[in-house]
């Protein structure tokens, strides 16, 4: 188990980095009680176990391969098994990657995930779904699926996964939210919602959860090429929209979130907690009214 929280008094199970090279000799960070980390493993995950629901495809396969890559022990969970073992099939090594059925609306599997998979460092959240169509074309059918899986689930996972992580005094639990948490267009009204709903969520537990060690956040991405996305992105005008919408003028690769799931699971990241990182190349930045002459 990893120890987040490096002091001048470290708990005796404190993670070892497998760096060969012997670390610096340990320094206080003036004027604290902090000893200064190894700043050359400070975002490696040695030792730790990572667990990736939604991995079999887009976001969460590559946050399984980064996370892996980074030196954690990763169970790619997913309700499509094939898609799993896919994603453990593309990791550089046999058991760097371990695939795990599991379908998060069945409250009674993820409650037993928690327990086949204890202990758990790092939680990431990917599985997630979409309908596009007014709200008012909306019926409630779409709507409690919609919500069931990007908002309940959550919950219930948050729920199956925490106990043991603030038992242990460490853990980071990373869901993926959207930027349409923060700025909506018509169509995505229910999405939307469920996106904030799960923003305020991963906070109230980053609240709570704080005192014992364990830190909660979400990443908010704009457009990023994958499965959930093919909609738009076989409609040219759509597609082009999106990327102009974004200061780099372009859509994102499931890559460029992968390495803020790495940064937010790792001891980097040891003093983020209830806050939402936007990875939006400056789409909500910017208002894409006018640009004046200059
Ligand atoms: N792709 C984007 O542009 C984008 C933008 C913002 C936010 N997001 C969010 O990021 C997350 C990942 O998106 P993505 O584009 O990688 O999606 P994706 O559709 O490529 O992958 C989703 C994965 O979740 C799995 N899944 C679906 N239902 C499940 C269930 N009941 N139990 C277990 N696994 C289940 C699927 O099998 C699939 O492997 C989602 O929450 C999405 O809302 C995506």
């Amino acid at each position: 188990m990893s120890q987040e929280h490096p002091t001048a008094d470290p708990a005796p199970d404190a993670a070892v980095a497998a760096d060969p090279s012997p670390g610096p000799d340990p320094v206080l960070i003036p004027g604290t009680d902090r000893i200064r980390p190894d700043y050359r493993t400070l975002f490696r995950l040695d030792g730790r176990r990572a667990v990736v629901v939604g991995g079999g495809s887009g976001i969460g396969r590559e946050s399984c391969l980064a996370l892996a890559a980074a030196g954690a022990e990763v169970v790619c969970a997913d309700r499509d098994l094939a898609a799993a073992e896919a994603t453990a099939a593309a990791a550089p090594s046999a058991d760097l990657v371990t695939a795990y059925s599991l379908d998060v609306l069945d409250p009674d599997a993820v409650a037993r995930a928690a327990t086949d998979l204890d202990p758990v460092d790092t939680l990431v959240l990917t599985a997630g779904t979409n309908v596009r169509k007014p709200v008012l074309d909306y019926t409630a059918e779409e709507f409690e699926r919609v919500v069931a899986l990007n908002l309940r689930a959550a919950f219930d996972l948050v729920r199956a996964f925490g106990p043991g992580m603030a038992e242990r005094g460490a853990g980071s639990i990373i869901a993926l939210s959207s930027m349409r948490a923060i700025a909506v267009e018509p169509g995505q009204g229910v999405y939307a919602a469920t996106k904030a709903g799960l923003l305020q969520l991963l906070r109230t537990v980053a609240a709570e959860l704080g005192p014992r060690g364990v830190r909660a956040n979400t990443i908010a991405p704009a457009g990023v090429a994958t499965p959930l996305t093919q909609q738009i992105r076989t409609d040219p005008q759509w597609e082009r929209a999106y990327a102009d919408k974004t200061a780099l003028g372009r859509w994102a690769t499931p890559d460029e979130i992968a390495g803020v799931v790495v940064f937010l699971a790792s001891d980097a990241a040891s003093y983020i907690t209830g806050t939402q990182i936007v990875v939006d190349a400056g789409w909500t930045a910017i208002d894409g009214r006018y640009t004046p002459p200059m």
